[in-house]
């Protein structure tokens, strides 16, 4: 172990946010409500493995209610120049009455989420959730675990889960697939939407540098002989 110099010790404080959000993608969760009608959720905590995704979900959100009753959704991956779209339905809720801790930060019951953020909702292909028509990347997802967090905590347990989904078929718009490839997206062509402590942002424009790890052929992490989900 390295002591830090005097100067990098003078630079770091110990410090008690009240929010870790480091920066993440928001996805948009399409899912099914009891009557049918279509339900969309702005969120960020979620993560990639494979053709596996995470979600972290308030438990008490109608988008983690619908999923763990229909076992399915669609992760939409909105681009930076959809930002106004998902800040229109920020602080809204499918929960009819909303929730009191919702309540308590300004959220809103709103069942038509589709037309308050202007979007296009389109039926799943496989799943019976909806997809957002404007967003590049849509991705059809099935429940596989559910994984409950803070079950130690006191304060925090029964609040969340890590959901574990299965991506079962992937859209993607044209404009973002690399030339002449059928299967590959061009990371200089996808501008995801990020959410970093609750405020958005874009990346930069162009690469930061060569990457090692991008030597590694892309189809090398294809599953062989395997369906991708
Ligand atoms: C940019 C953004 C990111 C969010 N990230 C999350 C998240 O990762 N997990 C979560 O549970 N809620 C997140 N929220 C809050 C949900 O959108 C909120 O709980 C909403 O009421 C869910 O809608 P629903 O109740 O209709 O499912 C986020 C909201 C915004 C605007």
């Amino acid at each position: 172990m390295q002591t830090l110099s005097l100067s990098h010790r003078d630079e770091l404080a110990v410090i008690e946010p009240s929010i870790l959000y480091f920066g993440t993608p928001v996805a948009l969760i399409g899912t099914c409500n009891e009557d049918n009608t279509p339900n969309l959720a702005p969120m960020s905590s979620v993560w990639w493995l494979g053709w596996r995704a995470v979600l972290g979900l308030a438990v008490a959100s109608k988008t983690t209610h619908n999923m763990l009753r229909a076992g399915e959704c669609v992760i939409n991956l909105p681009s930076q120049d959809m930002v106004d779209a998902v800040d229109r339905i920020a602080r809204t809720t499918g929960t009819d009455p909303v929730p009191p801790g919702k309540a308590s930060r300004g959220y809103r019951y709103e069942k038509r989420k589709f037309e308050t953020a202007g979007l296009t909702a389109v039926n799943g292909e496989i799943v019976a959730a909806p997809r957002v028509l404007e967003c590049p990347v849509q991705l059809e997802a099935r429940v596989e675990n559910i994984h409950e967090m803070a079950v130690r905590d006191p304060d925090w347990a029964g609040r969340s889960r890590a959901i574990e989904v299965r991506i079962v078929r992937v859209h993607a718009n044209q404009s973002i697939l690399m030339e002449g490839e059928a299967n590959r997206i061009d990371p200089d062509k996808w501008r995801p939407l990020i959410m970093s402590f609750q405020q958005f942002y874009g990346l930069a424009p162009d690469k930061l540098r060569h990457s090692t790890l991008g030597e590694i052929p892309e189809q090398s992490y294809r599953p062989p002989n395997a369906r991708m989900g």
